[in-house]
C-alpha cells in the first residue's frame, strides 16, 4: 500500500484579494504534494478560507453587504481565490470554508469537549473599552492612550469570556519544540520558547462577545468561539473529525506538513498542539514556518499599496514560469526580496538560456541530422570520452541528491541540483561539437546519434524531477523528446537509458521564450498603474484657483484653533449645526456650519477644529454665526464629501495658525 502524506497551506483570510506572497506559499505546498504524488504517496492536499472574524464583519459593514455575500464574493467570484488558484494550477485535494456547515457544528462539539474536559473556563477579558466605538482595545493597540479607530478616550472595561487554560501544556510543548523534529527550519525554535514559552504561557482568551460573525458557542449564547480556534482546527475537520462530511480522518490525520508563513509559526507550534493534546488527539508530525516575500525590504500590505498581483505576472510570463521562479530564487526558511527584475533574470536565465536552449538545440539537432529519430543502437557507448560519464553520471545520480532536499523542504537546493545537471549538459553540446561531427556522418554518424541520445536522456530526468514546479511546460516537454508515460515516471528518474532509441523527437513550440527586460518592466508598470487607479475611489477635486491671493491680503485672514464645547442640530434645519466653542479669548464663540449631513452633534464635542474668526458675522436661521470652520471638500462617484478639518488635541485653544 502506498504511504499516506497529508499536507496543508494554511487557510486564507477573504478579506482582500491575494497577493504573490500568498501565491507563494500555497505554491510551495503544491509543488511539495505534486512531488509527493509522483514518488508513489497517497497525498492529500488541502487549502481554504478562514472567513469568521471582526474584520470581516467590519469590511462586510463598510461594504454594505452581509459578511457572508462578502467571503462569498472574494472566495467564489470572479478573480477571487478559487480562480487564482485555478490559475496557478493547484493541484489541492480538498478546499474547506470554515463557514461550511459541517466545519461549524465540528467548531462547537470540539468547543464543549475542551469545556467538558476542564480546559476551557469562564472568566473576564480585562481591557479597555471605547464606548462610542463599542469596542474593546489592549494597552498596546491604543494611539496615544486613546481608542485607535476613533482618537476618543477609553475607558477600563471587562468582558465576559472563555479563555482555554494554554499555561497548562507549557511544558509539554516546550519539550515538543526543543526535543523533537516537529517545528522546521530549526531556527524558529529557540524564538518560539525565548520569546513566548520561557517567559510563562498565559491562558488564552478564546471567546468574544463584542461581535457575532464566527462559530457560536452553542452552550453560551452570545459568545463566538475565538476565530484562530475556528481556523486551526480546520485540518481536522476537513478529513470528517466530529462530522458527517468526510470519512478520512483516521486515514490521512495526524498531518505530514502544516506550511505556514513565519508569523502564524506561533499558533501553529504553541496553541494547536496545546488544543490538541486537550481533546486527546495525535499532533501534527511537522510545522514548517517559510519565510516572507518582501518587496523594497518590507512586508507586503495592501494598506501600504505595494501588493504584486499574481494575475498580472502570470498572464505576462506563464503561470510555470512564475511558480517555478518562486521556487527556485528564495530559500524556502528565508526571506526574500521580491523584484520584476530578479524575476525576469531567473526566467531568461534558467529557463530560456539554460533548460530552453538544450531542449531546442537538441530536438533541433536530432531533426536536422537525424529526421527526428536516431538510429538503432544510439543508447551504446561509441568513442566514449570523459565527458560522456561525467554526464551521465551527474544525471544518474540526480534524483537521489533531489529526494534528499525535497525531503528536507528544500525545493531552491533541489531546483539548484536539477540545473547544475541541464547546465553540465550545455557544456556537454560545447565539448563534444555536434555539427563537426556532421561533417563526416559516415564516420562519426554513431558517435553523434550516441551524444545526442545522452543529450535526450538527461533532459527527460530533469523534466520528471520539474513536474512539480513546471507540470505544464513538462507535458509540452515529453512530447517534443518522444517520452511517454514510462518515461516520466519517479523510477525512471534514476535509471539511465529509459528513452527509447527510436523516439520521435519534434522540435515543437519555444517553451520558454526570452524575455526582453526593459519592454516588460515598462509593461509591468503600466499595468501596475491602470491596477491601482481602477482600484481607487473616483475622486473629484476642485478646480485650482486661477488667480494669486497677494501676501499682505491673506495674512489678514485670522485662522485659529478652537475647541467644541457644545454641538447640537438648528431647529427646522437638516444641514446646519451649532458649535460653541473655546477660542482662547475666555469668551464664547458661536458658529454655524453646513454639516449635519456628515456629522453627528455627540461625535464632534471635544475636537480641536480650525476656524476662520475674522469673517463679519452673518445670521443663518435667525441665530448669529461669528466665523467659519474649516473643512476639506470632495467629490466621490458624484456625491460630495467633507471632512472637518481636526488637528491634534495637544494644539491649545486659540492657537494662531500661520
Ligand atoms: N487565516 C490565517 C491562517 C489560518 S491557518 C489555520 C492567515 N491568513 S492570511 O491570509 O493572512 O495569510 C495566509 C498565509 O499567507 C500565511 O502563511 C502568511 O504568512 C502568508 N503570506 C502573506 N503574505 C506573505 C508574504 N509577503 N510572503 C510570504 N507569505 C506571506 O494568516
Amino acid at each position: 500500500m502506498s504511504k499516506k502524506f497529508y499536507i496543508t497551506t494554511p487557510i486564507y483570510y477573504p478579506s482582500d484579494k491575494l497577493h504573490i506572497g500568498h501565491t507563494y506559499c500555497t505554491v510551495a505546498t503544491d509543488a511539495m504534494a505534486r512531488y509527493k504524488r509522483l514518488t508513489g504517496c497517497d497525498v492529500m492536499f488541502l487549502t481554504g478560507t478562514d472567513e469568521h472574524g471582526q474584520k470581516i464583519e467590519d469590511k462586510a459593514k463598510a461594504a454594505g453587504v452581509t459578511p457572508q455575500e462578502f467571503v462569498d464574493k472574494i472566495v467564489e467570484g470572479e478573480g477571487g481565490i478559487l480562480d487564482l488558484w485555478k490559475l496557478m494550477n493547484i493541484s489541492n485535494d480538498r478546499f474547506i470554508r470554515t463557514t461550511d456547515d459541517y466545519h461549524v457544528e465540528a467548531i462547537q462539539k470540539i468547543f464543549k469537549k475542551m469545556y467538558d474536559n476542564g480546559d476551557i473556563y469562564k472568566g473576564s477579558y480585562k481591557g479597555k473599552y471605547c464606548k462610542p466605538c463599542e469596542s474593546f482595545w489592549t494597552e498596546s493597540q491604543l494611539v496615544d492612550g486613546k481608542c485607535p479607530d476613533c482618537g476618543r478616550p477609553v475607558e477600563d472595561a471587562e468582558e465576559e469570556a472563555y479563555f482555554f487554560r494554554l499555561s497548562k501544556y507549557a511544558d509539554r510543548v516546550q519539550h515538543l519544540l526543543e526535543d523533537t523534529d516537529f517545528l522546521q527550519p530549526r531556527s524558529r525554535v529557540n524564538e518560539m520558547v525565548n520569546n513566548f514559552i520561557k517567559p510563562g504561557l498565559e491562558d488564552l482568551c478564546v471567546s468574544r462577545t463584542s461581535f457575532t460573525w464566527g462559530v457560536p458557542v452553542d452552550f453560551d449564547p452570545g459568545h463566538v468561539v475565538y476565530v484562530w480556534v475556528d481556523a486551526l482546527f480546520n485540518y481536522c475537520t476537513a478529513m470528517g473529525f466530529l462530522n458527517d462530511k468526510y470519512d478520512d480522518y483516521g486515514h490521512y490525520w495526524p498531518a505530514d506538513y502544516h506550511f505556514v508563513g513565519k508569523e502564524i509559526v506561533r499558533f501553529h507550534s504553541i496553541i494547536w498542539p496545546a488544543m490538541l493534546m486537550s481533546i486527546d488527539e495525535p499532533l501534527p508530525k511537522h510545522v514548517f514556518g517559510h519565510g516572507w516575500l518582501l518587496l523594497d525590504g518590507g512586508k507586503m500590505s495592501k494598506s501600504k499599496g505595494n501588493v504584486v498581483d499574481p494575475y498580472i505576472l502570470a498572464e505576462k510570463f506563464g503561470v510555470d514560469a512564475l511558480r517555478f521562479f518562486l521556487m527556485r530564487t528564495f530559500p524556502f526558511g528565508s526571506d526574500g526580496n521580491f523584484s520584476n527584475e530578479l524575476l525576469i533574470q531567473t526566467i531568461n536565465t534558467d529557463l530560456a538560456n539554460d533548460l530552453g536552449n538544450l531542449l531546442s538545440r537538441t530536438t533541433a539537432m536530432v531533426g536536422k541530422y537525424f529526421g527526428g529519430t536516431l538510429p538503432k543502437g544510439c543508447k551504446a557507448a561509441v568513442a566514449a570520452q570523459d565527458c560522456d560519464a561525467e554526464l551521465i553520471g551527474m544525471a544518474s545520480a540526480l534524483r537521489e541528491q533531489y529526494e534528499k532536499d525535497m525531503d528536507s523542504c528544500a525545493p531552491h537546493t533541489a531546483l539548484a541540483d536539477v540545473f547544475r545537471v541541464i547546465q553540465r549538459a550545455n557544456k556537454y553540446i560545447d565539448e563534444t561539437a555536434p555539427w563537426a561531427l556532421a561533417k563526416d556522418m559516415e564516420a562519426n554518424g554513431a558517435r553523434l546519434a550516441h551524444v545526442l541520445y545522452n543529450l535526450l536522456e538527461t533532459t527527460r530526468i530533469c523534466a520528471t524531477l520539474l513536474i512539480p514546479f513546471m507540470p505544464e511546460s513538462m507535458e509540452k516537454l515529453f512530447v517534443q523528446i518522444g517520452a511517454g508515460a514510462d518515461a516520466q515516471s519517479w523510477e525512471s528518474a534514476a535509471a539511465w537509458g529509459v528513452l527509447a532509441e527510436d523516439a520521435a523527437i519534434t522540435k515543437g513550440e519555444n517553451l520558454f521564450p526570452r524575455i526582453d527586460m526593459e519592454k516588460a518592466l515598462a509593461e509591468l508598470e503600466a499595468a501596475a498603474d491602470a491596477a491601482r487607479k481602477a482600484a481607487m475611489p473616483a475622486l473629484e477635486i476642485e478646480p485650482f484657483a486661477a488667480e494669486n491671493v497677494d501676501f499682505d491680503t491673506f495674512c489678514k485672514s485670522d485662522f485659529r484653533a478652537v475647541k467644541v464645547k457644545a454641538c447640537q442640530n438648528v431647529k427646522k434645519s437638516d444641514k446646519l449645526l451649532k458649535f460653541t466653542l473655546d477660542d482662547g479669548s475666555g469668551t464664547d464663540r458661536q458658529i454655524l456650519s453646513g454639516i449635519a449631513k456628515w456629522y453627528k452633534p455627540e461625535d464632534l464635542i471635544g475636537k480641536t477644529l480650525v476656524a476662520i474668526i475674522n469673517l463679519p458675522p452673518r445670521k443663518m436661521m435667525g441665530q448669529e454665526s461669528c466665523g467659519m470652520l474649516i473643512s476639506a471638500v470632495h467629490k466621490e462617484k458624484g456625491e460630495e464629501k467633507l471632512h472637518l478639518l481636526m488637528v491634534d488635541d495637544a494644539i491649545p485653544a486659540g492657537a494662531k495658525l500661520c
